[in-house]
């Protein structure tokens, strides 16, 4: 059976950056209390010109350069966004015209936050039942479009960026090793945006009343997310009979520096061994554990063969979690 491994990953972060200091020209909030309640510093935002598939053909590109693929040769496109640019056609399409992969099938993936790990797990089906070889995943949000900054609690949390990953067919490896997807509908509604929907409850909620932008019930997906990443985390461990001491780096979906400190507490691990970048970048949806990936291997921290842990949680509610090798 073929194993599904990353042969190239592709990043796009824009250069705009919104620090504290701008936040509290904005709402009434300081840099001390966003620091203090998430650990943000800084979020880079797309220029106004900039969607959803521009930012996501861009991290794409890159990816078929560092995988040393001609777009040609991708057989699938699966791509990630709680921001679309259109409800149709979907962003993957939009991505494989702008990067001329013209053979390959294209959908986009819903799983919010989660979705990077719900991408990779469905990627890894179709390589190892032999019926692709190249599947191209993109996970782009422009959320500062989707953002209420009239809203102080949820406006210092987001960034803009986009993470492509490349799964290649590979006879040697183990690829995915272990892995969990989860769902707990009855929580759906603890982060909304709304499309067609008419809901006046949810438009009361929001400071601006602009019903497609993220509203949260924080406290509650505070909880949510400690829970469901920290037993999501140990349940894939001893699922492939592995430890914590197996794994080279965890990276966890980036939220707020506070759930993943509560989350390694529960795994019991140490801070050295997980992959941070919440302070530059923000939640970047999606975004956040591709961008992470190609990070930590650009510096060095993973390299070929080591097994990376990766888990995140999202609207929905939902989460995920995964073994690879890298
Ligand atoms: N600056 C100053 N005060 C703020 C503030 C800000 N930016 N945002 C909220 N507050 C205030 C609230 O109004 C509240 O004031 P009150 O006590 O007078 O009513 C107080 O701070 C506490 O608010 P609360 O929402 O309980 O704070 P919190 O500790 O839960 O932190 C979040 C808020 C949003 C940072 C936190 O809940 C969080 O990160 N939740 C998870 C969100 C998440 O991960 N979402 C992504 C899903 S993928």
């Amino acid at each position: 059976m073929p194993k599904a491994r990353i042969s190239g990953m592709g990043v796009f972060i824009p250069e705009k950056v919104y620090d504290n200091a701008y936040f509290e020209t904005i709402v009434d909030t300081s840099d001390e209390w966003i620091t203090r309640r998430t650990g943000i510093k800084e979020r880079h935002i797309a220029e106004p010109e900039d969607y959803t598939t521009d930012i996501a053909s861009r991290a794409a590109q890159n990816a078929l350069d560092n995988a040393g693929i001609k777009a040609e040769d991708i057989d699938l496109i699966i791509l990630s966004t709680v921001t679309p640019d259109y409800f149709t056609p979907n962003c993957a399409c939009v991505v494989q015209k702008n990067i001329g992969a013209v053979n390959a099938a294209a959908f986009d993936l819903n799983a919010a936050c989660s979705s990077f790990i719900t991408d990779m797990v469905t990627a890894s089906q179709f390589i190892e039942n032999g019926t692709y070889k190249n599947v191209l995943i993109v996970c782009a949000d422009v959320l500062s479009k989707a953002t209420d900054y009239k809203d102080r609690g949820t406006c210092i949390l987001f960034g803009d960026a986009a993470g492509a990953a490349v799964l290649s067919a590979a006879e040697d490896g183990e690829g995915l090793i272990s892995y969990e997807l989860g769902a707990d509908g009855a929580g759906c509604l603890n982060i909304t945006q709304l499309a067609y929907r008419e809901d006046a409850e949810e438009t009361e909620k929001r400071v601006s009343g602009r019903k497609e932008t993220v509203w949260m019930a924080g406290q509650s997906v505070m909880k949510f997310a400690v829970k469901a990443m920290a037993d999501s985390s140990n349940r894939i461990l001893e699922k492939a009979g592995l430890s914590y001491d197996d794994i080279k780096l965890v990276i966890p979906h980036q939220a707020n520096y506070r759930i993943v400190d509560s989350a390694i507490k529960r795994m019991g691990i140490e801070k050295d061994k997980v992959y941070l970048h919440l302070e530059k970048q923000g939640n970047t949806s999606s975004s956040c554990i591709p961008v992470a990936i190609a990070e930590a291997a650009g510096k060095g921290l993973i390299e070929r063969g080591d097994k990376v842990l990766i888990v995140g949680f999202g609207g929905g509610l939902t989460w995920g979690s995964a073994i690879f090798e890298y």
